[in-house]
């Protein structure tokens, strides 16, 4: 550890004296400790949240940061003197140290020697990488999953603009899971094609449904690049660079600890490094430039993709976050994040109406098998009629529960829910000629309500946080 780190001393000894409560004791006895650490996080990392009687749902949409982060970075900041890195000046070496520490922690997070770590603005700029260098032309494939965030999907753009080919995979209406069948067979029988990229999602950031890891091998085998999205995964989930290897990976750090906001990275197999062709150079990214003869020659390492000044104020702060997750153990956030999914659950379905009608739908699995700690759901008044996800939305902030709704950037798991057919889409696509699209437009054209409401556990949830969300849910019975 660097002198510039902070040592989560408080929560290392709690961990250690859960380790031999768990020892000496029954079973039950573990799950109580569990709960007793991460209420004593929640009190003393999380306060912010009870003093403000916030109820905070939406952690696939943010993570929250611990406040020791934020006093470490603080720290960091305040007693040291940062400059431009790759200088030789005092400041520069060390803001170059930093960043150096900061990209070795993520490549040693993820298990991730075979990589190049990539600092980005977020995930979606990790993926526009890709989409900009990955080498479509006419000979190429990019088959992606119906169930991926937008920022996957604009990558079939630049595959489209060169004249490659697109596929989507579907999902099932009945669980959100993948057909794998049809992807099993796509994978097969594409030999016409050079160059063939494969996108998925490790988790979706509407369901929580996570697919299978083993098509990362499956599609390899078979010839294809593959793309891993697994910023809505990481936040709860162990990902080990040693066991799978996808091509490219891509995550945003604020969904994992909080803090800093706009920052991600790509995470690039070395020996698919060189297949990524960037179009043009930037400052930082280049070790020969001539003006007079137009020569240029690119970094042979991850400052390729890195365009100009990194933002080095804020990357430090990575290595805070990601040692926080160290100290208390990612495998037991998973497992917290899985018992609190299950719960909600559970408290969920069991709510109907007087006369037997449900109050509140989950869509995709509620058997807790392979998901993560994000569900999406819609409501339904006594009469059965559903809830425009706005009007639910204005309820739930009155309370302070911050949720989230609409499609989440992931219009294929909406129009999957919603039995949207191509044709329909295509036709309001081109019958609507003003150029704007709105929802409720869109909705009075097909018929039916779209959008929903999303509900994610983390890291600082408590039952006591559930509790108040089915109590809303509970208030919505019988009316
Ligand atoms: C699965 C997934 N991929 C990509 C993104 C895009 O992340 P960002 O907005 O940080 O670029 C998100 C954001 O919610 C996501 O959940």
């Amino acid at each position: 550890m660097s002198k510039w780190n902070i040592t989560f001393a408080k929560i290392f000894c709690i961990k250690l004296n859960q380790k031999s409560d768990i020892q000496k004791d029954s079973i039950e006895r573990v799950d109580l400790a569990h709960n007793d650490f991460f209420e004593y996080l929640r009190k003393n990392e999380y306060a912010r949240l009870d003093e403000h009687q916030h109820t905070y749902l939406d952690y696939t949409g943010g993570g929250l940061y611990a406040k020791s982060q934020i006093e470490s970075h603080f720290k960091l900041l305040t007693q040291n003197i940062l400059g431009n890195p790759h200088s030789t000046n005092p400041s520069s070496l060390l803001a170059t140290q930093l960043v150096a520490e900061a990209r070795q922690k993520v490549l040693d997070f993820f298990n991730a020697k075979e990589y190049y770590s990539i600092f980005t603005q977020n995930a979606s700029n990790a993926l526009k990488i890709i989409g900009e260098c990955y080498p479509f032309n006419t000979n190429s494939h990019f088959m992606l999953l119906a169930d991926n965030h937008n920022s996957v999907n604009g990558i079939r753009e630049f595959c489209l603009s060169k004249g490659g080919k697109v596929t989507y995979a579907p999902i099932y209406f009945e669980n959100l899971r993948m057909d794998e069948n049809f992807v099993q067979s796509r994978l097969e029988n594409n030999e016409e094609f050079e160059d063939k990229l494969f996108a998925f999602p490790a988790q979706s950031n509407v369901s929580g449904v996570k697919h299978d890891l083993k098509w990362i091998k499956i599609a390899q085998d078979k010839g294809w690049d593959v793309l891993l999205d697994a910023a809505a995964f990481v936040p709860s989930n162990k990902l080990d660079l040693s066991l799978y290897h996808p091509d490219f990976v891509c995550v945003s750090f604020y969904k994992i600890f909080g803090y800093p906001t706009g920052l991600g990275c790509l995470l690039v197999k070395k020996d698919k490094f060189e297949k990524l062709h960037k179009p043009w150079f930037a400052g930082g990214t280049v070790s020969f430039v001539s003006v007079n003869a137009l020569h240029y020659s690119l970094i042979g390492n991850h400052e390729r993709f890195e365009d100009g000044t990194l933002n080095y104020l804020d990357i430090p702060a990575i290595k805070t976050g990601l040692d926080y997750i160290e100290s208390i153990g990612i495998d037991k956030i998973n497992e917290r994040v899985a018992t609190l999914r299950s719960y909600l659950c559970k408290a969920l379905t069991e709510l109907k109406h007087d006369n037997g009608k449900e109050v509140v739908k989950i869509s995709g699995p509620t058997d807790n098998r392979n998901v993560g700690g994000t569900m999406i759901l819609s409501f339904y008044n006594v009469d059965g009629k559903r809830y425009d996800f706005e009007e639910i939305e204005l309820l739930a902030n009155k309370i302070n529960i911050s949720s989230r709704s609409g499609c989440f950037c992931n219009p294929g798991i909406d129009e999957t829910n919603s039995c949207l057919t191509a044709e329909e889409i295509s036709k309001y696509y081109t019958s609507n000629s003003s150029g704007t699209y709105e929802y409720k437009d869109m909705e009075r054209f097909f018929g039916r309500m779209r959008g929903a409401t999303r509900i994610s556990v983390g890291i600082a949830t408590t039952q006591k946080d559930l509790d108040v969300f089915v109590n809303f849910v509970k208030s919505l019975l019988n009316k």
